[in-house]
Formats: structure tokens, C-alpha cells, sequence
């Protein structure tokens, strides 16, 4: 059971990740080969709470209790008595190595050993771990840690299936929302989405169809503001999946090489699954009509709104 945690680097991330796991009550031993990491983390600590609480955070313990809970270590001997140790220290692959391989020395072998890199390949990272095979994984955090809530997680080819369940179980009971990625693909899934829609993005600035605002624009004011409430599978069947199948056709070949068919859609399509008009389409909706299921989803978007004029204030003035 994972009651005591170590996070190695203490630099934006190893903050962010320590930050969430003391504010959910739980103790955390932060260590970096730098005191100067240290010191700033703990000043960090300081701020970060007064702004939560301004904010109108409860936290459910004061603010000596929870800083309490965080104790600072320039050695990695340090961590040797947690239950789960972060590695979240520079991307690099042969510093990450070297961290992963004293892990494994100095910690009991029912240490969970994860890491948090961006880029770097899990297989990789734990070649020299020895005693921990089953017990490595990838819990990826999205900056700023301690309040985007995503936390993207992988397990390698010997790891232990009660390994994931009891990290899984642990992201969750500090706040965060996990996801599976079931294989291996270098940025994981929601780096992948980011710098494909980056891509897309920098090049109608690069050809001159934007201007930065309108650039800014377009993405908050239009796709940005209805992801705040849905993800993309939930708009692709409020659109009709029968739609986005034309659109995808008509648009894929002019902005890409290599056009992928997505079967995904269209042999739901074939299977007379259109979407939200269907009662079915990636999720189900049972029981109500279209009608009903757009005004529910509207009332989250008028929410949304009232959010939106200082989104937009700050792209005015940006
Ligand atoms: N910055 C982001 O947006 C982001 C997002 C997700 C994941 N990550 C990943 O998180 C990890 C850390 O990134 P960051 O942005 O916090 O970097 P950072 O440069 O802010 O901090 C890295 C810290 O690691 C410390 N360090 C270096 N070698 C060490 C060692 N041998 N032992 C202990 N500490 C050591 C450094 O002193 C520094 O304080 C990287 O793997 C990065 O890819 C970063």
C-alpha cells in the first residue's frame, strides 16, 4: 500500500507532483542533487498555498500540516524508505538510467519505480532495473502539475498488473484523472494531440492565413471552448459521425501526406451508428431525444460562458 512518497527532482514538475500528493495527505520526500531546486520548491510551497487558498480551495488541513508533510533530501538514499518513488528529473536518458538503477538498488523490492519524462521510452529508462521489473511505469503529469488534473499512465512489458491498479488507485485518491496508453508511442496520447494540433496551427500562421490573434482566437473562441465541456468523441457524435466522415474526406488529403481511412468511424457508420440522432454512436444515449441530449449539453456550454469573458478579455489585451 502506498503511503509514503518520493519524488526525485524538484524542479517544475517534481514541485507540482509533491504539491498534489501533500495537499491530498500524503507525506513526500523531495529530492534533487541541487539545494538551490530545494530551496525554491519550498518557497514555491509557501506561495502556491496562500494562492489556493485565495482562490477558495479548502484543503481540509492547515498549512503547517501540510507543509509538514514534505521533507527535502539532496541524496536518493532519501527516498529508499518510500512506497512509490517519481522520477521526474531532467529529460535526459542516461541521467534517468543512472536514477533508475540506484532505485533498484537501494529500495525494497515492493518499491513502485514510475517516471514522469515526456519523450523518453519507459523500455529504456528501466534497461539496468534488475529487482523491479514488475513494478515500473510511466505516470505522466501535465504542467502545471499540481492542477492540471491528467495524469497519463503506462505499464512496461513485465510489469505487474496490480502494480497499475495500485498506482492507478493512487492518482486518483489525490485528485488526478488517469488514463490508460496501452502501448508504447513516444508522447503518449495527449502531448501526441497537442503537437498534432501545434502542427496544423504553426503552419496557417507560417503561410500567412492567420494573424497570432486571430490565431489565439480561433482556438479558444471555437474548438478550445467546446473542449472545456466534451472531449472529441462526444462532439464528433453530436455532429453526426456521417458528417465528419464528408469532412474528414474533404479536408484529410489537403492537409496531410498520408491519409488515413478511419475505420473507427466508418464501421460505425456501416452499423447505422451515426451518433447522438442515432441513440449511438462512440458512447450511447439511451432514452432521450436529440433534442433533449443537445439542451443538456448547451446548459454546460452556457456555464462554459459565463468563464469566457475573462478568456476573452485576456485575448484582447494580449
Ligand atoms: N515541464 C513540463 O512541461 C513537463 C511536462 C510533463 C513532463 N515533464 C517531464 O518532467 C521531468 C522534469 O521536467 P521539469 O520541467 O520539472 O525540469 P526542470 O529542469 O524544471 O527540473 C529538473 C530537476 O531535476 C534535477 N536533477 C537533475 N539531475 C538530477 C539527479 N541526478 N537527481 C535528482 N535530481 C536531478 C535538477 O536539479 C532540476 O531541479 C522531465 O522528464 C520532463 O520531460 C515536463
Amino acid at each position: 500500500m502506498i503511503q509514503k512518497v518520493g519524488v526525485i527532482g524538484a524542479g517544475t514538475m517534481g514541485f507540482g507532483i509533491a504539491f498534489q500528493i501533500i495537499t491530498n495527505g500524503m507525506p513526500v520526500v523531495l529530492q534533487d542533487i541541487k539545494e538551490e531546486s530545494l530551496q525554491l520548491a519550498g518557497e514555491k510551497l509557501k506561495t502556491y498555498l496562500k494562492i489556493f487558498r485565495e482562490e477558495g480551495t479548502l484543503f481540509g488541513d492547515s498549512d503547517e500540516t501540510i507543509t509538514n508533510r514534505l521533507t527535502f533530501t539532496t541524496k536518493i538514499e532519501g527516498v529508499a524508505g518510500c512506497d512509490l518513488v517519481i522520477e521526474s528529473a531532467t529529460e535526459n536518458l542516461e541521467l534517468k538510467q543512472e536514477i533508475f538503477r540506484q532505485l533498484d538498488e537501494i529500495c525494497g523490492e515492493n518499491v513502485i519505480l514510475t517516471s514522469n519524462t515526456s519523450s523518453l521510452k519507459l523500455s529504456e529508462i528501466s534497461r539496468n532495473v534488475e529487482k523491479h521489473k514488475d513494478k515500473v511505469m510511466i505516470t505522466h503529469f501535465f504542467n502545471p502539475a499540481h492542477i492540471v488534473p491528467l495524469v497519463e499512465l503506462l505499464k512496461g512489458p513485465d510489469t505487474k498488473q496490480e502494480t497499475y491498479d495500485e498506482v492507478n488507485a493512487f492518482m486518483k485518491k489525490m485528485g488526478k484523472v488517469t488514463i490508460e496508453v496501452r502501448r508504447e508511442v513516444p508522447g503518449l496520447v495527449a502531448n501526441r494531440i497537442q503537437v498534432a494540433l501545434a502542427r496544423e496551427a504553426l503552419s496557417l500562421l507560417e503561410d500567412g492565413v492567420v494573424s497570432e490573434r486571430d490565431l489565439e482566437r480561433a482556438i479558444f473562441a471555437g474548438p478550445g471552448f467546446r473542449f472545456s465541456s466534451s472531449g472529441l468523441l462526444k462532439i464528433i457524435d453530436f455532429g453526426g459521425l456521417d458528417i465528419w466522415d464528408i469532412v474528414l474526406g474533404q479536408l484529410q488529403p489537403e492537409i496531410e501526406t498520408n491519409v488515413r481511412s478511419f475505420s473507427v468511424i466508418k464501421d460505425k457508420i456501416d452499423q447505422g451508428n451515426l451518433g447522438v440522432k442515432s441513440s449511438k454512436g462512440f458512447f450511447d444515449y439511451p432514452g432521450q431525444s436529440l433534442d433533449e441530449y443537445v439542451i443538456e449539453r448547451d446548459r454546460s456550454l452556457i456555464q462554459q460562458l459565463k468563464t469566457f469573458d475573462k478568456i476573452q478579455w485576456e485575448i484582447e489585451h494580449a
